[in-house]
C-alpha cells in the first residue's frame, strides 16, 4: 500500500521526537559532567554539536520544543542581565558581637525577652561565619527552580543558571523527604586554592587580580555567562533556609543533619552547646583552625536551637535577635607608607588615603589604606615614608593601626591638612556642629567649593545613580568619570536629556568603529541600552528619591521615616519652604530622626540651588511616586500604647516588637496622644488616675492580649 504525505509527516514526527528526548537527556548528562561535578566526559566541540543537533529538530518541529530543553538553560547564549527575584521572607543580616560580653549581654537580653530563668536548658548551635555572598536556593517538588542573590534583602538577582554550575549545589533533591517547596540559604565562597589559580590567570590574561575571595566570588557568581560561572570553581554552604512549605524538625541542629541528608553541603566544622562558655571554647578552637580551613570565615555565628523561641523573638528590620555573630580580630600586617593622596566626598569631606607598598593580608593584596581625617593622621603621627601596622577586616576600607616609632627613619614627611582642595581649589573648612547643646568643631575638613567643585559633583552623581538610588545599570564608576569628562554628563539633571541630546549625534565613545557588532559610526547596542535602562528608571519611590540627592547623614532607611511622614515630594517641598522651629519637632517628631538628619534636611530644602535641583529633575521627566509602602492598617496603627506595672504572659521587650509590628508605637511617659494603657501588675496609680482623667483606654493584659489577638 502506498504511504500518503502526512503519513510520512507523523513517522518523520515521531522519529524526531524520539530523537529530541535522546539529545535532551545527553545533553542535560553532560552538563551535569560538566557544571556540576567539573569533569567533563567529551570534547567541548562534541558538546555544542549535540546541541547543534538539538537546535535543528527543534528548529523543523517547533511543536516538539517542552519547556525542559537545554536550550533554554545553562549553556545557553548570556541573556544580558539578570531578571529581579522577590524574597518571600526577607534575607537579614546578622548582629555582630566583638568580644565575650558582647555576647553574654546578647543572651542576657534573650532570656529576658522570652523570661526564661536559669533552670531552663538553653541550646544554642555555633557555626562559622562563612565570608562569601549569601544566595537562596528555591526547590519546588524537590527540583531546583530559583536561585537568587541576596541584593537590597528584598529583591535579589535571579542567577539561576549560575548557581547550578556550583559543585556540590544539588539540582534535584529526594522529593519524597524533601517539603513540597524548600528554600534553602547559605554562602557562596571561594576556597584560597581556586582563589589564587584564578588570580593566575586574570594576570597571565592581564587583568586586574581580585582583592579578595570574596570579590573573586561575587565577580564569579555575577557573570551573565553561566559558563563563565562554572569555570571560577564555586562553593556553597547550607546554613538557613527561608519559605518551606514543612518543616520535620522544631531545632536548628537536626534540621542542619536533615538537609545534609537531603545532599546540601554543610560545614561539618558545627557544634550544640549549652553555656557560653561552651560557646567561648569552641570560638577559639576555631580561631586555631582558622588559617588552615582553606577558605575565608570572619566569625562564628551562633544561633538559638529551638525555632518555637525563634518564632517569638522575631527579627528587626535588619537581623534576627536569635543569632549573633561572634566576629574575629581583624588580621593585621607591617608595611610602609608610600605617598598620601586627598580624597574628596560627595559632600566635600576631604579624606586622606595612604598608598602603601603592597602586602597580603589575609589573602588579600592590600594596596591602599583609609587615614579617615586628618586630626586621626594627628594622633596617630602618620609621617609619609613611616613603618606602620595596616589591618583588614572583610571588605572594610584598610586602616592604618599604629606607626612603629623605631622604625622611623630621617625621610620622612609630615602631613598637613591642606588648606585648599587639591581638586578645586576652593578654601576648605572645618564646620561648627552642635553635639548635645553644645557647639563644636567638626572632625573632618570640607571643601567649600560645593556643587562647584567637579570632585563632589562627580561623587554626587555616582551615588545618584548607585543601586539603592536610581540604580541604572550601565551608568557605573568608570562610566560616570568618562561621562564627566566628556562634559556629558555634569549633573545628575543630563542623565535624563543623553537620550534626546545623543540619540542622532552619538559622541565618539557610544559609536561602533569596527564593524563586527554594528554599522561603522551608528550608535551603539551598550549606549541604546543605557538609554533604555534610564527610561526604565524614571518612575521613582519617595524615599529612594531622597535617598538619591545625596542629603547628608540621610541613609535609606531614615529616608523611609521622611518618606512616609510627608506622602509626596509635593508635600516636602511645600512644607520644608520655611525656617521654623515647627518644621524641626515635625522631623524630630518621627521616631528615628535625630537632630544631625534632621537639620540636613531643612538645610538641603532651603538651599536654593538644591531646591532648583529637584524642579529641574521633575522637568527632565523624573517622576516621583506617592509614597504608600507597608503601610498596612491595624487596629493599633499609627497609636501609642503605654504599659504600666509588670507583665506575666511575656517581657516587656516582647510586648514592645509585638505593639510594633502591628504598627503601634510603645511610649514612655502618659500624655494626652496616648491612645492605649496597659495595666499589669502593681501598676502605677497615679498613672492610671491620670490615664481615666485623659480619657486613655485602659486594658488589663489579658483583655490587651484578647484586643489584639481579635
Ligand atoms: S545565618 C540572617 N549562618 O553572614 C540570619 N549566616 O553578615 C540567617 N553568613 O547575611 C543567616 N555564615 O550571609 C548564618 N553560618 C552562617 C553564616 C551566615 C555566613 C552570612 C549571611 C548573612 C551575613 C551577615
Amino acid at each position: 500500500m502506498k504511504k500518503s504525505k502526512s503519513d510520512d509527516n507523523l513517522f518523520l514526527e515521531d522519529k524526531a521526537k524520539k530523537e529530541l528526548k535522546k539529545l535532551y537527556s545527553e545533553v542535560k548528562k553532560h552538563d551535569g559532567y560538566y557544571y556540576t561535578d567539573h569533569n567533563p566526559k567529551i570534547l567541548d566541540s562534541e558538546y555544542d554539536e549535540l546541541r547543534r543537533s538539538i537546535l535543528k529538530i527543534e528548529k523543523n518541529f517547533p511543536s516538539l520544543i517542552l519547556p525542559n530543553s537545554p536550550s533554554f538553560s545553562v549553556g545557553a547564549e548570556p541573556s544580558g542581565k539578570f531578571g529581579k527575584v522577590k524574597h518571600s521572607l526577607p534575607m537579614l543580616s546578622i548582629q555582630n558581637a566583638k568580644s565575650r560580653d558582647e555576647v553574654i549581654s546578647w543572651n542576657e537580653g534573650i532570656k529576658n525577652f522570652l523570661m526564661i530563668g536559669d533552670d531552663e536548658t538553653f541550646s544554642y548551635v555555633a557555626e562559622p561565619k562563612i565570608d562569601g555572598l549569601s544566595a537562596s536556593l528555591l526547590y519546588e517538588n524537590g527540583t531546583l527552580k530559583v536561585g537568587a542573590t541576596r541584593g537590597n534583602g528584598q529583591l535579589g538577582e535571579d542567577i539561576t543558571e549560575n548557581i547550578k554550575t556550583i559543585k556540590g549545589v544539588p539540582l534535584n533533591i529526594d522529593k519524597k523527604k524533601a517539603p513540597k517547596i524548600l528554600e534553602i540559604r547559605g554562602e557562596v565562597y571561594m576556597s584560597h586554592d581556586n582563589f589564587y589559580s584564578l588570580n593566575n590567570i586574570q594576570i597571565q590574561q592581564g587583568k586586574e587580580p581580585f582583592k579578595n575571595p570574596r570579590n573573586a566570588a561575587a565577580g564569579s557568581l555575577k557573570q551573565l555567562d553561566p559558563k563563565e560561572t562554572s569555570k571560577r570553581s564555586l562553593e556553597f554552604f547550607a546554613y538557613a533556609w527561608g519559605d518551606c512549605s514543612s518543616l520535620p524538625f522544631d531545632n536548628h541542629y537536626e534540621l542542619m543533619h536533615f538537609f545534609k541528608d537531603l545532599g546540601f553541603p554543610i560545614n561539618e566544622n558545627f557544634g550544640i552547646f549549652n553555656t557560653i562558655d561552651d560557646l567561648i571554647i569552641f570560638y577559639n578552637d576555631i580561631l586555631e583552625k582558622r588559617p588552615d580551613l582553606g577558605y575565608d570565615i570572619d566569625g562564628i555565628v551562633y544561633k538559638i536551637n529551638r525555632l518555637d523561641w525563634r518564632e517569638r523573638l522575631q527579627s528587626t528590620e535588619h537581623h534576627p535577635r536569635w543569632a549573633i555573630a561572634h566576629k574575629f580580630p581583624a588580621e593585621r600586617a607591617v608595611t610602609k607608607i608610600i605617598d598620601v593622596e586627598v580624597q574628596i566626598g560627595r559632600t566635600g569631606v576631604l579624606t586622606p588615603v595612604a598608598r602603601l607598598q603592597p602586602v597580603t593580608i589575609g589573602g588579600a593584596l592590600i594596596s591602599n589604606a583609609s587615614l579617615h581625617n586628618f586630626e586621626e593622621v594627628k594622633r596617630k603621627d602618620i609621617r609619609i615614608g613611616d613603618m606602620v601596622w595596616v589591618q583588614r577586616a572583610g571588605d572594610v576600607i584598610p586602616q592604618v593601626i599604629s606607626v612603629i616609632k623605631e622604625k622611623r627613619s630621617e625621610n620622612i614627611k609630615v602631613i598637613n591638612p591642606p588648606s585648599k582642595c587639591p581638586v578645586c581649589g576652593s578654601d576648605t573648612e572645618k564646620e561648627v556642629i552642635l553635639s548635645g547643646n553644645m557647639e563644636k568643631e567638626e572632625k573632618y575638613l570640607r571643601c567649600m567649593g560645593g556643587l562647584n567643585c567637579s570632585a563632589q559633583a562627580i561623587e554626587r552623581i555616582k551615588h545618584f545613580s548607585s543601586k539603592n538610588a536610581f540604580d541604572i545599570e550601565g551608568l557605573g564608576q568608570k562610566q560616570i568619570d568618562d561621562y564627566f569628562a566628556e562634559k556629558i554628563i555634569k549633573s545628575p539633571v543630563d542623565i535624563f536629556y543623553l537620550e534626546e541630546r545623543f540619540k542622532d549625534n552619538p559622541p565618539f565613545f557610544w559609536r561602533y568603529t569596527s564593524g563586527h557588532s554594528g554599522k561603522i559610526g551608528t550608535i551603539k547596542d551598550s549606549a541604546l541600552k543605557l538609554f533604555n535602562s534610564i527610561q526604565s528608571k524614571k518612575e521613582v519611590e519617595l524615599d529612594r528619591f531622597l535617598f538619591s540627592l545625596g542629603i547628608r547623614h540621610l541613609g535609606l532607611s531614615t529616608a523611609s521615616l521622611i518618606a512616609n511622614h510627608y506622602k509626596s515630594i509635593e508635600g516636602m517641598l511645600d512644607a520644608l519652604s520655611s525656617d521654623n522651629h515647627q518644621i524641626l519637632g515635625d522631623l524630630l517628631s518621627l521616631d528615628g530622626v535625630g537632630k544631625k538628619v534632621a537639620i540636613s534636611i531643612i538645610d538641603f530644602f532651603l538651599n536654593d540651588e538644591f531646591r532648583s535641583l529637584i524642579y529641574d529633575l521633575i522637568d527632565a521627566g523624573v517622576i516621583v511616586k506617592k509614597f504608600d509602602r507597608n503601610i498596612i492598617e491595624t487596629k493599633i496603627s499609627n497609636k501609642t500604647v503605654l504599659i504600666t506595672g509588670s507583665l506575666e504572659s511575656m517581657s516587656r521587650a516582647e510586648a514592645k516588637v509585638k505593639i510594633e509590628i502591628l504598627g503601634a508605637k510603645l511610649s514612655s511617659s502618659l500624655s494626652k496622644k496616648t491612645n492605649f494603657l496597659i495595666a499589669g501588675n502593681k501598676p502605677t496609680l497615679s498613672k492610671l488616675q491620670k490615664a481615666k482623667d485623659l480619657g486613655v483606654r485602659i486594658f488589663s493584659e489579658e483583655e490587651w492580649n484578647d484586643f489584639i489577638n481579635e
